[in-house]
């Protein structure tokens, strides 16, 4: 038998913290409020998911391609990738991961930033593979840009949404995360459920459960497509074009790429009920960023799909 230990102790600081403080407390009745606590509030109360930690970038990361295109702040807490006309650049993560959460703050190319893309996703290595996209489209100086969010699953994507965001995300740092359990994917700005992708394997949709996933992020010149379809072309006299990131959370089960499944499946915070589905308070976020942010939903382009796809009804997406 491998030694096990090292598998979950070092990914979980909080626990060793949490650890800590009981044991130096010593307090019985502090537990028993906070056991009293989780019964009384735990189930009825919004469950975000755990709380990020900040960890430098080398904790979790490694540059992917044009390494000087990336430079490094505060020990690697912060970290800026740069575009410029002879490249962009990326990295993505050491290890890969079956289930958990996933969170990055970013703060977006300022600016005139039309015809850029950064992008921040999780993505399996083979061919038919599953992915997880967070896709930021820039735009002219005072323009808004777009989220556009896809799912990709045994190779087939199609899936595209796209939003306006409620803030200028190039003012200040936002957090956006992904939740990945059995039971479904959700992708958060902030707090904010924007969409949610639930498990439809009983209505034939394909879920991602059984390849894990590294993340991504990069930061690219797609002036072909970006901004307004493509209309808008990257000015490169504004270049270099400067995203910003921190964060770097990462706490999901950690698996070769070859796994088929999570050694601790089940047994994760992100496998419990709580996180199974979104709470009240959520899906009435969700809905307001659908009703009011909305640009583009698959879902509801008859073009495209004469039928609706299976999925949608359950993701309350119609
Ligand atoms: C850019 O701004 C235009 C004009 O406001 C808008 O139509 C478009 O959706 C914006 N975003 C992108 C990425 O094209």
């Amino acid at each position: 038998m491998p030694y096990l230990t090292p598998i979950t102790f070092p990914f979980f600081p909080w626990e060793e913290e949490k650890g800590k403080k009981m044991v130096s407390s010593s307090l019985p009745p502090f537990s028993f409020i906070v056991v009293l606590w989780l019964c009384f509030f735990g189930l009825a109360m919004a469950t975000p998911p755990r709380k990020p930690i900040d960890v430098p970038f080398q904790k979790n990361y490694v540059p992917t391609w044009a390494f000087d295109h990336i430079k490094y702040f505060n020990g690697g807490n912060e970290i800026q990738l740069y575009l410029d006309k002879y490249t962009g650049t990326g990295f993505q993560s050491k290890g890969s991961y079956l289930f958990g959460h996933f969170s990055m703050q970013i703060k977006l190319v300022p600016g005139d930033s039309a015809g850029t893309v950064t992008a921040f996703y999780l993505s399996s290595q083979n061919s038919e593979h599953d992915e997880i996209d967070f896709e930021f489209l820039g735009n002219r100086t005072g323009q808004p840009y777009i989220l556009q969010t896809n799912v990709f699953t045994g190779g087939k994507g199609d899936r595209e949404q796209r939003i306006y965001l409620w803030f200028d995300p190039t003012k200040d740092y936002h957090s956006y995360s992904v939740l990945w359990n059995m039971y479904q994917i959700v992708f958060f700005v902030d707090d904010v459920p924007i969409r949610v992708f639930k498990n439809s394997k009983d209505l034939g949709v394909r879920y991602p459960f059984n390849q894990p996933m590294k993340l991504y992020s990069s930061l690219w010149n797609a002036d072909d497509w970006a901004t307004r379809g493509g209309l808008e072309k990257t000015d490169w006299s504004k270049a270099p074009f400067v995203a910003a990131y921190r964060g770097f959370h990462i706490d999901g089960c950690e698996a070769s790429t070859e796994a088929k499944f999570c050694a601790t499946q089940g047994l994760r915070w992100w496998d419990q009920k709580e996180f199974q589905d979104l709470d009240g308070w959520q899906y009435r976020r969700l809905m307001w960023v659908r009703g009011k942010y909305t640009i583009y939903n698959y879902c509801t382009d008859r073009s495209r799909y004469s039928t609706m796809p299976p999925e949608c009804k359950r993701d309350r997406d119609v």
